[in-house]
């Protein structure tokens, strides 16, 4: 040891005092056995994420209390039935309350997800005085001003709400902290962007492509939650409170799914350039912060278009990282547990997940959706006869739309369709200007209408 090592020394014990008291000291000759300490967790659900979670325990316990210094113990397991599943000698329960009471139960695990018994375990286990993960976006989404608030913030671990393995909410917590967000735009439905694939690349019928993302296990109990965006609503309210410093407040969100894009937009968007996209757009513009879950066209040269399957992507653009993307499997059963456990042990290292104060104000403050601006991609079905195209774009014009790309194809019959992208407008005038061109006497029905980023 060097005459220089005592002062060193010295300075690492007065930081001690000042940091949070680490589990363990660290000392890499020690065995690690004599390291870890052990945490009691408590399972709520025994579906495809907690059988996730008890894989994790089961195979990679050694590493985590090497890794960690923590061995999970599973102390409890509620569910309605019991089910042929290694317990890993947990004590099984069909009644909630019995995870909250047991007073042996460090951590409460809530995986059974849906709104009304989920969000009463995480509320009584927080007044309980336990620390809560969870993987339920609706919850948090719905309720997450309350469950925050009263100081209790930094007990409730939520990464698998929102893009499965991917530590998307860490980041925006904790790796690009020191950032202002410009925009937050990603997959975030494993369904959605299975079943657009599906369509595009192997021309699969929609319902085909979901019954099968159903069969796989990434849709949600009620498939309607993923194909009609509320699923991905869910998970965007969250990032949006995150990196904007907003409010829980999913009520406030504009959402459309993608029971509207056909075969049909797949193929002529592919002609144009671009593929279709579900995405959840958080954006601060001068205006404001504006935020959406639609169905998108994206240029096919984006880092997002080239997404697909059930992969996930959330690209965050900050004022002082600049571009960042994160991918990986958004949906299933041992991607989600790997989020669920990640969190466990950050909880159980008692490093603070959330501020503790909660000063998010309640509610979102966004961009009323008729101020946005996008270009968009247009299909309207025609007669097949002279002026049409005159008229079309004269009643756009009415409206400022410019048109940036079209195709016009042979008719079939008496029908063509005329099918553009326009730069970008404010999206009151597309209305207006899509309700004028519907209204034309050679205009067959209604225009498809879909919005255009070219991120
Ligand atoms: N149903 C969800 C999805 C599961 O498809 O993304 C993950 O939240």
């Amino acid at each position: 040891m060097s005459d220089k090592e005592p002062d060193k020394e010295s300075h690492k014990e007065s930081d001690k005092q000042s940091r949070r008291e680490p589990l363990r000291q660290a000392d890499p000759q020690a065995p690690a056995a004599s390291q870890t300490t052990d945490i009691h967790i408590a399972i709520a659900g025994l579906g495809t994420v907690a059988q996730g979670v008890l894989d994790i325990i089961r195979d990679n316990s050694d590493l985590l209390a090497q890794r960690a210094g923590v061995r999970l113990c599973v102390k409890r397991i509620a569910s309605r039935s019991a089910k042929d599943v290694d317990l890993l000698g947990a004590e099984f329960t069909t009644d909630l309350n019995d995870l909250v009471s047991d007073p042996g139960v460090d951590i409460v695990v809530e995986l059974i997800g849906g709104e009304g018994p989920a969000h009463d375990l995480i509320a009584a286990a927080l007044a309980a005085g336990k620390n809560v993960v969870t993987a339920n976006k609706a919850v948090i989404a719905a309720h997450g001003n309350a469950l925050l608030a009263q100081g209790q913030a930094h007990r409730l671990a939520f990464e698998a709400a929102v893009a499965g393995a991917i530590p998307i909410i860490q980041s925006i917590q904790d790796g690009l902290v020191a950032n202002r967000f410009e925009h937050v735009v990603g997959i975030i439905n494993g369904t959605c962007n299975y079943i657009l694939t599906a369509m595009q690349k192997d021309g699969v019928a929609f319902a085909d492509a979901l019954a099968t993302a159903q069969q796989l296990g990434f849709a949600e109990a009620d498939p309607t939650f993923d194909i009609e965006g509320i699923d991905a609503g869910h998970k965007l309210s969250i990032l949006l409170a995150l990196a904007f410093d907003q409010g829980f407040d999913f009520a406030a969100l504009p959402v459309e799914g993608i029971t509207g894009v056909s075969a049909e937009d797949i193929q002529y968007a592919d002609e144009l350039g671009y593929k279709i996209k579900h995405l959840g757009i958080a954006r601060r513009s001068d205006k404001g912060v504006e935020a959406r879950v639609q169905p998108t066209l994206v240029p096919k040269s984006s880092l997002l278009a080239s997404v697909d399957g059930v992969l996930n992507a959330v690209q965050v653009r900050s004022d002082q990282a600049g571009d960042t993307l994160f991918s990986g499997p958004g949906a299933g059963g041992a991607a989600t547990a790997s989020a669920v456990v990640a969190d466990i042990v950050r909880l159980a290292q008692q490093g603070t997940v959330q501020p503790a104060e909660f000063s998010r104000p309640a509610q979102a403050n966004l961009l009323p959706l008729d101020q946005v601006v996008s270009a968009h991609y247009l299909r309207i079905p025609t007669q097949d006869e002279a002026g049409v195209f005159a008229a079309v774009t004269q009643a756009l014009s009415k409206h400022q739309i410019s048109i940036d790309a079209v195709i016009q194809k042979e008719p079939a019959g008496d029908e063509a369709s005329i099918v553009m992208i326009t730069q970008p407008a404010v999206e009151s005038e597309m209305v207006a200007a899509v309700q004028e061109v519907e209204s034309l006497a050679q205009v067959h029905g209604q225009v498809a209408r879909i919005r255009v980023e070219n991120i």
